[in-house]
């Protein structure tokens, strides 16, 4: 058996000179995992196999690699579900609830389309809040098993349709969001290395950033019905380009912020008449 504290301190310790922010909490988080125990469990316990040691420090110098730890973990919360993430899919991120909350609360009785659904927090999320009917879409086929597993193990049911944006999507909805890829090609490479492990097809936003809002926001006047709603999130700074996009068929316009207090979702209603 081997102490957990001295096992505690050497995984801190990789972690810390690998330049892993909160390393502390992400080292406990494996341990977790690993040892499938609560907080408190792994409060008063004194020791470690040497198995549970070492599958232990795989998943550290793996996390000191800079490797995402919900990666690692397979799995996060979201909205009150679980959602499982793999490398095929973005990891849903905090901020990405906050837009969830807001659709749930005026989605009973309405549909909702998620376009670019990866994971499918965002729809599976306000499925689980409210009594909308809700359809994902990817183009992805590798996003869209997760998506569908997350479905099943969340116990709800979903359409799920794997799609070029609106290509095979058929019919008119109440709601359409989305959280496109928005980096711009070229930023790609400055990205942190955790996100470099993530899926490029969920992060290219092709030259400006701005290619999935430009062909999202054309084509969704077809596919919302009358009063029909627009949610986006996007990156820093794109807010006002995309008010501007909007503008053409939409109104009501609202730049809104998240946690953090930045610009992060937008939201607007469809013009009754459409240019
Ligand atoms: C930024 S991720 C968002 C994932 C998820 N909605 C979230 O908020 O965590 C963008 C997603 O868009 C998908 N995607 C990229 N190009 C697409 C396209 N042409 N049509 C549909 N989905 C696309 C990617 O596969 C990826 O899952």
């Amino acid at each position: 058996m081997i102490s957990i504290q001295s096992a505690k301190k050497e995984f801190n310790q990789i972690l810390k000179e690998n330049g892993v922010a909160d390393y502390e909490n992400n080292v406990t988080q494996i341990f977790l995992h690993i040892l499938n125990c609560s907080r408190v469990d792994l409060l008063i316990k004194d020791s470690i196999s040497v198995e549970e040691y070492s599958q232990t420090k795989k998943l550290v110098l793996k996390r000191a690699d800079r490797y995402p730890l919900q990666y690692l973990i397979g799995e996060v919360e979201f909205c009150g579900n679980r959602i499982m993430v793999n490398p095929n899919v973005l990891i849903p991120r905090n901020e990405t609830e906050q837009l969830c909350d807001m659709i749930s609360k005026t989605a009973d009785n309405k549909s909702v389309l998620d376009l670019c659904c990866g994971s499918g927090c965002i729809g599976l999320g306000i499925k689980a809040n409210s009594s909308a009917d809700v359809t994902l879409v990817d183009i992805s086929p590798k996003a869209l098993t997760v998506a569908k597993n997350n479905a099943k193990l969340n116990g709800l049911d979903v359409k799920v349709i794997k799609s070029n944006l609106f290509d095979k999507v058929k019919g008119k909805f109440d709601i359409i969001v989305s959280n496109p890829p928005y980096i711009k090609t070229k930023d790609l490479l400055e990205l942190q290395p955790e996100v470099k492990n993530e899926p490029m097809l969920a992060l290219d936003g092709e030259e400006d950033g701005y290619a999935f809002y430009r062909r999202i926001i054309d084509a969704a006047p077809k596919y919302l019905n009358q009063n029909g709603e627009i949610y986006f999130e996007y990156g820093v700074g794109q807010s006002k380009t995309i008010e501007k996009l909007l503008k053409k068929n939409f109104e009501c316009i609202k730049i809104l912020k998240d946690y953090y207090n930045k610009n992060r979702f937008i939201y607007a209603k469809l013009k009754d008449i459409v240019c």
